[in-house]
């Protein structure tokens, strides 16, 4: 069998979504790999890296292989290129791209979705959307420490004692956590807010002040996901936000629910009100944003805040957020690859929960009732 791997075409995307030491491991007489000659450039790993550990490097990876990985969804013209009958492992963005996955359907093409491979306790170590989401908390307060014209740990020194900054974290998913550690270990002061009441020990273990409000079991589903709070909650939790945004420095937005829109929990009245020369980065910009002026993609200044909704923050760390993909994949194919061959077994969880088309059918459950109105 022939895996191939694409370079990415998307703006600003560094990453690569397998390393030479995964493909090293994996190659076998039964597997081969080849790879888009530049595919690791963004993230310094050079075509000569990949030949050393085995790989073929080609200038089209589509026209022969049996499985493609790549980490975002294939462009129209990229579609065209994957041969019918083929397989897929990539980010589809299922609930939302249907055009995408209709034409995978119709192409015969077998697709694994990543986002949608179970958050079991055995499907961790497959996990993008944590591995990447932990790239992208850290990040988040480097890039709020550098829009800042503070330091964010207390100093003492001769020329006078500094102040530490505040920084406030909003969600307390796997994002957020890393958010947290990371202001915490350059000094800052930390508090934070989560919907999820198992959110607040964790904030607490990491140091940081957890925001008091009622909480409700209810706000959390099966899987570990914040469910959509109504009206008068967010009413009581933006009145939190607001009175702790007059007083930090920093705001870093993670609230996500998961296929939904993000849910706005800033509102201009309250950017209107925080400190000049704070800022908020607003990890959530992907799904629209938790700040109502957030730009997806743009960083603006308002009133002397700086809003920054760049997009896909973990393009910014590229070796080590392409290491935990490329772990995260390999970890996936040892799953549904055997003998050389891929499988489609149902009865395996893991492939239950993320193959999305096979055999021209949508197979997966809720993206075919979302797809078909259904829900
Ligand atoms: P996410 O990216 O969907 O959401 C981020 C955070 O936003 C969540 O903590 C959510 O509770 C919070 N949120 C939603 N609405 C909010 C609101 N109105 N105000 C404040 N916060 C709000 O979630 P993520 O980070 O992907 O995972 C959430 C949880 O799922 C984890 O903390 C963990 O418990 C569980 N999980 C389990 C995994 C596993 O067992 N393999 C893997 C990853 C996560």
């Amino acid at each position: 069998m022939i895996i191939g791997i694409p370079k990415e075409s998307l703006a600003g995307e560094t990453r690569v979504a397998i390393l030479p030491a995964e493909i090293k491991k994996l190659s076998s007489d039964l597997l081969k790999f080849k790879i888009e000659s530049g595919a690791g450039n963004g993230s310094f790993i050079a075509d000569e890296n990949y030949a050393e550990s085995g790989a073929e490097i080609v200038s089209d990876v589509y026209s022969d292989s049996d499985l493609i990985i790549r980490i975002n969804p294939p462009t129209e013209e990229e579609l065209s290129k994957l041969n019918n009958g083929t397989c897929l492992i990539s980010l589809l963005a299922p609930f939302t791209n249907h055009a995408l996955v209709n034409q995978l359907a119709e192409k015969n093409i077998s697709s694994y979705c990543l986002e949608l491979i179970p958050r079991s306790t055995y499907a961790q170590s497959m996990d993008v959307l944590s591995s990447q989401a932990t790239v992208g908390g850290y990040r988040a307060v480097l890039n709020a420490a550098s829009h800042l014209s503070k330091f964010f740990p207390m100093l003492m020194t001769p020329a006078g004692t500094i102040k530490p900054s505040t920084v406030l974290v909003i969600g307390a998913g796997v994002a957020g956590l890393q958010a947290i550690a990371t202001a915490k270990r350059l000094g800052a002061k930390v508090e934070a807010f989560d919907v999820r009441p198992a959110a607040r020990e964790q904030v607490e273990s990491l140091g940081a002040k957890f925001l008091y409000m009622d909480l409700d079991d209810s706000a959390e589903t099966d899987s570990g996901y914040a469910v959509e709070m109504n009206e008068e909650f967010i009413r009581k939790e933006m009145e939190l936000l607001h009175d702790a945004a007059k007083r930090v420095d920093a705001i870093i937005t993670t609230a996500l629910i998961f296929g939904r829109p993000a849910p706005i929990l800033i509102k201009d009245y309250m950017v209107n009100d925080m400190q000049p020369g704070s800022c908020i980065i607003d990890m959530a910009a992907e799904n629209g944003g938790n700040c109502e002026l957030t730009k997806p993609g743009e960083i603006i200044h308002h009133n002397g805040v700086t809003i920054d909704g760049t997009l896909n923050l973990p393009a910014q760390v590229p070796y080590h957020a392409s290491q935990m993909l490329s772990k995260n994949i390999s970890k996936l194919l040892t799953e549904v690859i055997e003998d050389g061959k891929i499988k489609f077994d149902l009865e395996n969880d893991i492939i239950k929960g993320c193959l999305v088309t096979h055999e021209k059918n949508i197979i997966h459950e809720m993206t075919k009732n979302i797809i078909e109105g259904n829900t």
